[in-house]
């Protein structure tokens, strides 16, 4: 019997990286999701990888920064599981420079997918969340514990050179996080922050098999950091190294099940030990 058998998780940029070892863990211990990803192939491959543990997984695919894609993303749980129980922002890139080069678009982009997307998100779970209390009240049964976990970084935390975008967009989301936790207590929903340091991602490793740029909606986006500055900055970390996506997907994991229902409006730091 895992911890979130009957739970309906909602993943954003699942098919990659750390949010694909959140659905995975989620889903090892019961839950059910939908995989978010930009394309189908990662999102499908989640999904696949879920199913072969013996998981229950359906992809969304789509960018989070669509119209409507907030509302399409909830009824999918809905539509496919019956329910929503845990939301987690995950989906998100880095666009960086230093401010002086710095193009609106490349503010606003950065803005769009790490704080408009996860507040679009959470507003259209609103009424599915307020109707499924108001049910359980109604019935006389106890209104479950659900549970949102939104993306951080310690460049939220601390700032980081080259980042203005991404650091004000990720200290926007422990706002985000606060606020919601206070207007969402009464439907019992715990709200917290999980901020990064260092994971060996893409994002940080430039891809083996590739020239370290993404696509993202046709734009080719420069990611990885330079491999002396990536040892450089593991020697400043207590435990002496990056984290993988599975350690990373472990924080959110305890942030998702019944140990921590009275744990809210918090953002806990997984970096190794790293302080700002
Ligand atoms: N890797 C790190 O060191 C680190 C540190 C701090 C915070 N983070 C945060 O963790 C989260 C996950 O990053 P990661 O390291 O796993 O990166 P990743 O590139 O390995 O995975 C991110 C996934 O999100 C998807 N994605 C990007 N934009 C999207 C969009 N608009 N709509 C849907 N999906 C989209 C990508 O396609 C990719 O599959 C991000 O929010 C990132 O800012 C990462």
């Amino acid at each position: 019997m895992g911890k979130l058998n009957g739970k309906v998780a909602i993943v954003s940029g699942s098919g990659r990286g750390i949010g694909r070892e959140i659905a995975r863990k989620l889903a090892a211990d019961g839950a059910s999701i939908v995989v978010n990803d930009l394309d189908d192939t990662p999102a499908k491959d989640t999904v696949a990888a879920i199913e072969a543990a013996g998981g229950h997984a359906v992809a969304c695919t789509g960018s989070v920064t669509e119209d409507g894609f907030a509302e399409r993303f909830v009824a999918t749980a809905v539509d496919a599981f019956g329910g929503l129980d845990i939301v987690v922002n995950n989906a998100g890139y880095t666009w960086d420079t230093v401010i002086q080069k710095m193009t609106d678009q490349q503010w606003d982009a950065i803005l769009d997918v790490h704080l408009k997307a996860p507040f679009r998100v959470l507003r259209a779970a609103q009424p599915v969340i307020s109707a499924a209390v108001k049910k359980a009240t109604r019935a006389g049964e106890p209104v479950p514990c659900r549970k949102v976990v939104n993306i951080s970084s310690i460049a939220g935390l601390g700032g980081n050179a080259g980042q203005v975008n991404y650091a004000a967009a990720k200290a926007g989301i422990t706002g985000l996080t606060k606020t919601l936790a206070k207007e969402w207590g009464r439907y019992n929903v715990t709200v917290n922050t999980v901020a990064f340091g260092m994971i060996k991602t893409r994002l940080t490793e430039a891809p083996a098999d590739g020239d370290g740029t993404i696509d993202v909606a046709g734009q080719e986006i420069k990611v990885g950091v330079n491999p002396q500055l990536l040892a450089a900055m593991e020697q400043l970390i207590p435990l002496g190294r990056g984290g993988t996506p599975e350690e990373a997907a472990g924080a959110v994991y305890l942030l998702c099940i019944p140990e921590s229902d009275y744990v809210s409006a918090q953002t806990l730091v997984c970096g190794g030990g790293f302080m700002i």
